[in-house]
């Protein structure tokens, strides 16, 4: 990596313990004027760190963080690293495993500390700043075409949800279709993207982010309700080699599993987590706008309401849902 790109990497990697650092000292270690530091925390700023500045003291972040590690994670793995790489900036990690997938072995997995185009669902944007969340991709290959996927969102927001247990974070649920909620908001996004033959070999590229810390600026920027596990762990969130650990070895087992079982071995597991089940629901899709109350999901992974006519089963993503 070119060393104007380590750069910022060495400067957040310096600031991750929470302590504040001198300009002097930060100019030293990382090997640059005191000057090129300032510019690298401006450009840490801009992309939604709150670093500090203070005279007398130096730079520091307002709460200690660990840089993705590599080594960290699969040290935690059971089953071994596997393919697992993490990079300081991609434009999106599930681009980054689309690019390379004929390179790259079932179930490989890429982590950023950064994203500079991550995607959300229904094109929007996942905003990733650096150091804070975590952005990760795995890629999983099946033989039998997309007509065995459905439900295949579903049984990832449950891997995702047992990940967030796993690391000691209760009270997450989902949202159909796999929207990772708590009562205060959004946690954590799942964007499964699918290619190849419809009937034949088909590739499902499994993107997550989850909120570790949202500063104040990215929150707001977000536009909807969003809640960290930094919030719900009343300040101290898991350390995030731990939690992508924990992340990666449910998707892959998790994959796994579906590819063998399909949704059924994930059904009781999402009834338990279902955030829609009982609310009074919107939905606004092609056909219009209707309301109903939410009754769990089909075994295909279709959403079930009950409405004043009987009951609609809902499959398309392209819906949008609200509690009312
Ligand atoms: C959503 O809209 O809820 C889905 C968000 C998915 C974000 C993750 S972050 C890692 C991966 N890379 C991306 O560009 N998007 C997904």
């Amino acid at each position: 990596m070119m060393k104007n790109l380590l750069q910022p990497r060495e400067l957040l990697r310096a600031l991750a313990p929470g302590e504040p650092v001198s300009g002097e000292a930060l100019a030293d270690g990382i090997g640059v004027t005191r000057a090129a530091v300032w510019k690298h925390v401006a450009a840490l700023r801009k992309r939604g760190l709150p670093v500090d500045a203070r005279t007398g003291l130096g730079y520091s972040l307002p709460w200690p963080t660990q840089l993705l590690d590599a080594d960290a994670v699969a040290a935690r793995l059971e089953d071994g690293a596997g393919s697992l790489e993490v990079h300081w900036e991609l434009d999106s990690t599930s681009s980054e495993l689309a690019r390379r997938q004929d390179g790259l072995p079932d179930l490989a997995v890429v982590l950023a500390e950064s994203q500079s185009a991550g995607r959300g669902r229904r094109g929007r944007a996942w905003l990733s700043p650096p150091g804070l969340n975590l952005y990760l991709s795995c890629l999983k290959r099946f033989e039998r075409g997309f007509a065995g996927l459905s439900g295949l969102s579903l049984a990832v927001g449950v891997c995702v949800v047992r990940a967030l247990e796993d690391a000691g974070v209760a009270g997450a649920h989902l949202k159909w279709p796999n929207d990772v909620m708590t009562d205060s908001g959004k946690l954590a996004g799942i964007l499964v993207e699918l290619g190849g033959e419809y009937q034949g070999p088909c590739t499902a590229i499994v993107g997550v982010g989850v909120n570790v810390r949202l500063p104040r600026t990215v929150r707001e920027a977000i536009g909807q309700p969003a809640v960290d596990l930094a919030e719900l762990a009343g300040g101290a969130p898991p350390d995030r080699n731990v939690l992508a650990a924990c992340l990666v070895a449910r998707l892959r087992r998790g994959l796994a599993m579906f590819e063998e079982g399909g949704f059924a071995a994930f059904a009781d597991d999402f009834a338990r987590l279902d955030w829609l089940h009982g609310k009074s629901l919107r939905l606004d899709g092609a056909r219009g706008a209707f309301e109903g109350v939410g009754a769990g999901v089909d075994a295909r992974g279709a959403l079930r309401v009950r409405t004043a006519d009987g009951e609609v089963r809902v499959d398309s993503a392209e819906v949008t849902v609200r509690a009312t």
